[in-house]
C-alpha cells in the first residue's frame, strides 16, 4: 500500500486539524501554521509519535500537541501484553480504547504495537515455560482477541517484536514462545493476527536493522523463507532507536529499505529517537538534527516506506534516559518544556524539499 493509499481517509483530518488559536496554548510548535503533521500530509506521509497513557491522562498541553504535529499515533505501552491481558483470561482494553478514541477524534491513523513480544509480559506469562499446547492456546487467544478488538481500527501490526536474537547467527530469541512452542509460534502467531483482520497490515519489526548489518541479513534471508510458506507478512518495521555518536549512513538504510521493498515488503520506521549523551554540546544537538532530517528523506525517496513513527516526541516523556542508565537522553523534537528542538526545524525542512 503506497502513500497516497494510506492517507485517504486522514486526509480529512487536516482540514479539521486544531489551530494555534482554538488551542489557546502557549507551545511554539502550535503557533505556526505549517505544523510537521501538514507538511507531511502534503508529502503523503504518515508521521507519527507514540502516545504515553500516563502523559495523556496528567498534562494537558501533551495531546494538544500530539494532535497539531502528527497524523498517526502508535501505542508506546498500552498495547502491551501486560497492559492487555494482565490476568489469563482477562483483558482489558481501557487505555488503548482511550488512545483510539482520541485518534479517531483527530483523523490520526494508528499502528498496534506489539501482538507478540518477550517484554512486557504480565507475571502469569513472564519467566514460565509452558507446555507446547497450553502456550500454544495462550498465544491464540491473545493474538485472537487483540487483533479482533482493534479490528478496523489499527491499519498495521508489528505481530512479532524483536524474535531475532541479537548474537550469533541464525538464531531466535529464546523467548517464552520459543522455549514452550518452537521456532513455528512465529508463523502461527501471523496466520491468527490474519483470521482476527484480514485488511490490517502486517509487519515483522526489529532494532539493530536500520541499515545493513548481519542481523539485517539474517532477517531478510528468513523473511524470504516465511514468504515463500505463505505467511501473510506484508512488511517490516525497523525501529530505529539510534545515538548521534553511532549513526547508520543514509546509503546503508536506503539499501536496506529497498531489498525489502524488492520482495514486495513495504517498510515503516517505527521507533525513531535519536539520543545524544547526558552532557550534550550544542554540536550534539546539530547532529542530532541532521539525523532526524535524513531518516525523513531517505523514508521520502523510498519506493515504499509510507511511515515514520518517532518514539514519543518530547523529552519530557522520552525511555532514552531510563533505558540508558542515564548515559543519554533529549532525544526527541521536542525538550522537555515543549520547545521545539533543532530536530523539529531538520524533519520540516526536509517535508518542505521537493
Ligand atoms: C519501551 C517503552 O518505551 C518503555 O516505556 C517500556 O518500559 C519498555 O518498552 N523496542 C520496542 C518498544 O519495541 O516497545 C520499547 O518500548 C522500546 C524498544
Amino acid at each position: 500500500m503506497n502513500r497516497r493509499e494510506l492517507l485517504k481517509k486522514s486526509a480529512a483530518g487536516l482540514a479539521a486539524a486544531t489551530t494555534a488559536q482554538t488551542l489557546g496554548c502557549t507551545a511554539l510548535s502550535l503557533m505556526r501554521a505549517e505544523s510537521l503533521r501538514r507538511l507531511a500530509t502534503k508529502r503523503g506521509l504518515l508521521l507519527g509519535a507514540a502516545f504515553s497513557s500516563n502523559a495523556f491522562r496528567s498534562d494537558p498541553q501533551y495531546g494538544k500537541i500530539l494532535a497539531h504535529e502528527f497524523n498517526c499515533l502508535v501505542g508506546e505501552n498500552n498495547m502491551k501484553m501486560n497492559a492487555l491481558q494482565p490476568l489469563r483470561g482477562k483483558f482489558n482494553f481501557s487505555r488503548a480504547d482511550t488512545m483510539l478514541m482520541f485518534a479517531s477524534r483527530h483523523n490520526m491513523k494508528v499502528r498496534g504495537v506489539p501482538l507478540v513480544w518477550h517484554i512486557s509480559l504480565p507475571p502469569w506469562v513472564k519467566d514460565k515455560t509452558f507446555a507446547r499446547k497450553e502456550a500454544l492456546d495462550i498465544l491464540r487467544e491473545h493474538v485472537l482477541t487483540v487483533a479482533g478488538h482493534f479490528r478496523g481500527r489499527v491499519f498495521a501490526w508489528d505481530v512479532v517484536n524483536e524474535g531475532l536474537n541479537d548474537r550469533g547467527p541464525g538464531l531466535m530469541q529464546k523467548s517464552v514462545w520459543y522455549r514452550s512452542i518452537g521456532p513455528d509460534y512465529i508463523e502461527k502467531a501471523y496466520h491468527w493476527a490474519h483470521e482476527a483482520d484480514p485488511d490490517a497490515l502486517l509487519f515483522y519489526n526489529d532494532y539493530n536493522m536500520d541499515g545493513t548489518s548481519p542481523k539485517t541479513d539474517r532477517c531478510y534471508e528468513w523473511i524470504k523463507e516465511l514468504l515463500a510458506r505463505k505467511v501473510p507478512i506484508h512488511g517490516i518495521g525497523l525501529q530505529y532507536h539510534t545515538r548521534v555518536d553511532a549513526i547508520v549512513s543514509s546509503e546503508s538504510i536506503a539499501r536496506n529499505i529497498r531489498r525489502f521493498n524488492d520482495l514486495g515488503l513495504a517498510v515503516h520506521i517505527t521507533e525513531l529517537d535519536v539520543w545524544v549523551p547526558a552532557k550534550a554540546t550544542p554540536e550534539h544537538f546539530q547532529l542530532q538534527a541532521t539525523v532526524y532530517r535524513d531518516i525523513i528523506r531517505t523514508a521520502l525517496a523510498a519506493r515504499d516506506c509510507p511511515v515514520v513513527m518517532l518514539w514519543g516526541f518530547t523529552d519530557r516523556y522520552s525511555w532514552v534516559p531510563w533505558t540508558s542508565g542515564g548515559a543519554y537522553g533529549q532525544a526527541l523534537i521536542f525538550d522537555e518544556d515543549y520547545r521545539i528542538k533543532a530536530a523539529y526545524e531538520a524533519i520540516a525542512t526536509a517535508l518542505r524539499e521537493t
